[in-house]
């Protein structure tokens, strides 16, 4: 169970799970949303936290309007959205979502350590953490100061791609936090026309990252307008590929976790 120190804390988190890559773009954002929204449709009490300070995301992603946040005593509280999650992102604190956040690494690990300790996320199953591109200081702060379950490392199948994230799995080995599993995003697209499969990129550079570190690949995700079009019109629950997609993180996160 992980308790923030902070005195009269009432946070109770069972498991904090990272989303991360080390590159840029490949979809953490995408599969952090889409991990926390599975454990929710399995009846977990889930939050979000934004950890990507100066790129965050996550309210576009999850077709957030605009919330004003509110102060509970010495304690933040998070966004409570429609679907039950609790959210707690840098976007939700800046006047409009354009504004850049230029800060330096410790106030950024400050900041990480506040979202954590000062927010109050009450009792929680599970709490996603969206994790910003690179190993350095957010991720040094998450690995260090939080006693994380696991990573789920978001990769697509490019070589360019499976080298940085095996050296973010590396820093995660190196820092004693478990791997859960490898979600491999834009793996193929399928025409919507004549049905085709086409693979843009090879087929077998997750499978060998699996290999070298011992974990298995949770769910290949293709490149799709259901989830190209999730920042603007929300998540498609009617679309059979996205309760695919769904099913298996909320299946296997749960199995593996508790
Ligand atoms: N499977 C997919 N199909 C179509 N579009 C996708 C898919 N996954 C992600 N995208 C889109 O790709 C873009 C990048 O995704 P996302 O923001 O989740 O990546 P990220 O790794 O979090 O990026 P960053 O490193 O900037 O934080 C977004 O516009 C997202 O909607
Ligand atoms: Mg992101």
């Amino acid at each position: 169970m992980n308790q923030p120190e902070k005195k009269d804390n009432p946070n109770k988190i069972e498991h904090l799970i990272g989303v991360m890559s080390g590159k840029g773009g490949v979809g953490k954002s995408t599969v952090t949303y889409l991990t926390a929204f599975a454990l929710k449709q399995k009846g977990c009490r889930v939050g979000i936290l934004d950890a990507d300070i100066t790129g965050a995301s996550i309210p576009r992603i999850m077709h957030l309007p605009r919330y004003e946040m509110k102060v509970c005593g010495d304690f933040i509280c998070p966004v409570e959205t429609e679907q039950g999650l609790k959210v707690m992102s840098i976007s939700f604190l800046v006047d409009n979502e354009e504004q850049p956040v230029i800060w330096r690494g410790p106030l950024l690990s400050r900041a990480i350590r506040q979202f954590w300790g000062e927010v109050l996320w009450g009792e929680l199953d599970y709490l996603v953490i969206d994790m910003p591109p690179g190993t350095s200081d957010v991720a040094i702060t998450v690995m260090q100061s939080f006693h994380l379950s696991g990573f789920i490392f978001v990769t697509t199948p490019q070589d360019l791609v499976s080298v940085v994230v095996a050296r973010s799995m590396q820093m995660a080995e190196r820092m004693k936090v478990p791997v859960i599993g490898l979600v491999e995003n834009m793996s193929y697209f399928i025409c919507p026309h004549c049905g085709e499969k086409t693979s843009f990129f090879g087929q077998e550079e997750t499978a060998r990252l699996a290999r070298q570190f011992g974990t298995e690949l949770i769910v290949q995700i293709p490149t799709s307008q259901e989830f190209a079009r999730m920042p603007s019109d929300g998540l498609d629950l009617s679309s059979p590929l996205v309760s695919a997609v769904l099913d298996k993180l909320g299946q296997k996160i749960v199995e593996k976790l508790g």
